[in-house]
């Protein structure tokens, strides 16, 4: 699956020469490539790079695969069911990316795996350095697709946590706005940190309602009327980013994990925000991506997880042949995957 960065529905199927042995030691099929809101931005052409010279990117930044070759030393055995890492660190490198928290890069100059600068995993056969490659329990089948987005919901709640330690921390309630993929894993992560956990949806009917009940969480169609201690915003909807950071509690600490909101101006009093930030010792922070920790976190997350829950969390399966369909928004769905082998 291909596309030319910045040029809207360039989306096709092509044939292209095999993986370069350059993007890594360890060879995989590809089983599944999951979908997301980053995808349709770079099909509407207003995200994304090729890799430098050229002009086509490869898409797939969700990817789960099996390895088909790997060195004896490398960690992977033929058969492993891998996940590959997106981001890889600056050149430079900063910091962060020289500490392998390419997740925290300074310089901006990190590419992502489908996104930026770098081929993605929507292609039969790909390649990654041990490095930059998860084994995940080959238990959770077609569900290892959900590792990706789950990665970034792992490093969210560590920062949380992380953040809480400034003082004696014992959030009770937390509230994820936004049911898709995103703030599913947010709420699952959190139930299995033995949270309260809420979730606010516009969705009245849908799969959505019974996914979250399901978790052991409460679903709400309104922003509850109880202030939460910690918000995860998974929509990147203005009005709800604003309603997050109003509504929650003194002393709550107030996440941002969502994109694409830019079109949807909400404005704010800049002093209010001040004065109830210093006043009630409120966070705020924002958080993009994933290292290598959180992948692992995320692995175990979804192990401990219900497997048959979270197979309902793909609402769609599409067959290689109907592509096109993969990339279609449609009513229901939360995680749509697009299938390569079975
Ligand atoms: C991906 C992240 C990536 C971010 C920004 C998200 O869809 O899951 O890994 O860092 O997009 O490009």
């Amino acid at each position: 699956m291909t596309l030319t960065p910045g040029k809207p529905h360039s989306l096709a199927l092509e044939d292209i020469e095999d993986s370069p042995r350059g993007q890594g030691s360890v060879l995989a099929r590809t089983l599944a490539i999951g979908v997301c809101g980053t995808d349709r931005e770079l099909i509407e052409g207003a995200y994304g790079e090729a890799p430098p010279g050229h002009t086509r990117l490869v898409l797939g930044h969700e990817s789960l695969g099996r390895v088909i070759n790997a060195p004896a030393d490398s960690g992977f055995a033929t058969g492993d069911l891998v996940v590959g890492v997106v981001r890889h660190p600056d050149p430079v490198p900063c910091t962060n990316c020289a500490l392998g928290e390419w997740d925290m890069c300074r310089n901006g100059r990190y590419t992502e795996r489908g996104i930026k600068q770098a081929d993605g995993f929507a292609v039969e056969r790909w390649r990654a350095e041990p490095g930059f490659l998860v084994k995940i329990d080959p238990r959770l089948g077609l569900a290892g697709v959900l590792l990706e987005p789950t990665s970034v919901l792992a490093k969210a709640w560590e920062h949380i946590e992380r953040i809480g330690l400034r003082s004696r921390w014992a959030p009770q309630h937390a509230l994820v706005t936004g049911a898709g993929p995103v703030g599913l894993m947010a709420a699952l992560i959190g139930v299995q940190h033995g949270l309260e956990m809420h979730v606010m949806d516009h969705n009245e009917d849908g799969p959505k309602p019974d996914l979250v009940r399901e978790l052991g969480a409460t679903y709400h169609t309104r922003f509850p009327a109880f202030e939460p201690d910690i918000v995860v915003e998974c929509t990147g909807f203005p009005p709800l980013v604003a309603q997050a950071v109003a509504g929650s509690a003194p002393g709550s600490i107030v996440c941002l994990t969502g994109l694409g909101g830019a079109q949807h101006a909400a404005t704010f009093d800049v002093a209010t925000l001040n004065q109830s930030m210093v006043l009630e010792n409120r966070v705020v922070f924002g958080t993009v991506n994933a290292n290598l920790r959180h992948y692992h976190a995320a692995a175990r997350a979804l192990a401990r997880a219900d497997h048959a829950w979270l197979e309902r969390v793909i609402t769609r399966r599409v067959p290689l042949e109907d592509w096109r369909q993969a990339y279609e928004k449609r009513d229901g769905d939360v995680k749509t995957v697009l299938v390569f082998e079975d």
